[in-house]
């Protein structure tokens, strides 16, 4: 069976296998799809899907325990239901977490919208190792990041991250969305929970909302009944949706990675391009942590437009490579982040942050590398 200590090969065989149960043979090898919500409860057990109990809870919630090394997990209805689950579990009004500078827009939208008003403390941490500490007060639950970063793909050290928390008998959580636990498991690092809107690549295929939540037993087991409370549980149907998807995620995560890397590599050689950020490039001032705690680099990249090119072309220009705000999918696709993902912030916030008009995201698929150039090339001439 697959160790989560094993060399990486074994993911391939995690992904398709973890968490699976040997069913009777009249059942066939897949996992059947429980689409129940009313169950017989004399036998004493009380089974209702938001309790997160079913068969297809089960499989899933094991299997992307596995793949990302941890003892336990949870797979809700969103990742935002994750992220939520964990705040309203772990904190209470009064309490205080320090979050990496530029988290999630949604992530920020809670937090701003439901958190801070109902008395919970929050400080920005601008990722520099050395200031990490000094943010943490005795009210301090947890601390939460991400990496790599949406759009600007910066690099948080986690084995620092996690040992900081560690000292400080806090919490450490991350947002693994945009690394896969193909390219990164954090729990490795010493981190104590990972999140990750699996809505993106454990989904992969641009058709699916739902999130997953994995750590130790006893932390879990903090975040189950909030999971339960907020309503949080993915149904049946959704659940083997992703069950099929996580099969192929170690397949499709090598192949918009490389992708990734050898897109990267040919903008920055382009000369229409000011800058391509990439933790696989080795001019990234990330590259070096990358290497130490990634599997690759992932299937994420973002590039700055030249003065010289007027940003409102290029999207119209591309016809293979399309316009979308998600992202992990097997499609290639584009995005420009002031016009999309961080639109709701004032020009100042944006420039403070280095996103302007010129700067687009890609999330590459698993198309064959020259038509993806050969389409990039075409929208930049
Ligand atoms: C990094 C990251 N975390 C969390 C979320 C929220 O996930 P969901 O949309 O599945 O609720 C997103 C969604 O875009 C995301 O990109």
């Amino acid at each position: 069976m697959y160790n989560p200590a094993d060399q990486n090969t074994s993911m391939d065989t995690a992904c398709v296998h973890a968490g699976e149960e040997k069913l009777e043979a009249r059942f066939g090898l897949n996992t059947p799809v429980v689409t129940s919500s009313a169950f017989d409860y004399t036998d004493g057990e009380v089974r209702y899907p938001r309790y997160h109990n079913s068969l297809n809870h089960q499989v899933v919630a094991a299997k992307i325990a596995q793949l990302e090394g941890a003892e336990s997990g949870l797979v809700t209805a969103s990742g935002m239901g994750a992220i939520s689950a964990i705040f309203m579990a772990l904190m209470k009004p009064g309490d205080h977490a320090v979050l990496l500078d530029g988290l999630y827009g949604g992530t920020t939208d809670l937090i701003e919208g439901l958190l801070i008003p109902s008395g919970f403390r929050f400080s920005i941490w601008d990722g520099d190792p050395d200031h990490l500490a000094s943010l943490i007060t005795p009210h301090t639950r947890l601390v939460m990041v991400e990496s790599p970063t949406n759009p600007l793909m910066q690099v948080v050290d986690l084995e620092h991250t996690a040992a900081v928390a560690r000292e400080h008998d806090i919490v450490s959580v991350i947002d693994n969305t945009f690394a896969t636990p193909v390219v990164q498991r954090p729990i490795e690092h010493g981190f104590d929970l990972v999140v990750h809107s699996g809505t993106k690549y454990l989904g992969g295929h641009s058709d699916l909302l739902c999130g997953t939540l994995t750590g130790n037993r006893a932390l879990i087991e903090r975040l189950h009944p909030m999971v339960v409370r907020l309503g949080s549980s993915l149904n049946g149907q959704d659940l083997y949706l992703l069950e099929r998807s996580l099969k192929t995620l170690a397949l499709r995560v090598r192949q918009q990675s490389a992708n990734a890397l050898e897109l990267a590599q040919r903008l920055e050689a382009h000369d229409s391009i000011d800058e391509v950020l990439y933790p696989g490039l080795p001019d990234h001032p990330g590259h070096a942590i990358a290497v130490k705690q990634m599997n690759g680099f992932g299937g994420m990249l973002s590039f700055r437009l030249g003065e010289k090119r007027d940003p409102t072309q290029l999207l119209e220009v591309l016809e293979l490579i399309r316009p979308a705000i998600s992202l992990g999918g097997v499609e290639t696709t584009i995005s420009q982040p002031s016009r999309s993902s961080h639109a709701k912030l004032s020009e100042t916030e944006r420039q403070r942050l280095g996103i302007d008009d010129r700067l687009f995201r890609l999330s590459t698929g698993i198309e064959g590398i020259e038509d993806l150039w050969h389409d990039l090339r075409n929208g930049l001439a």
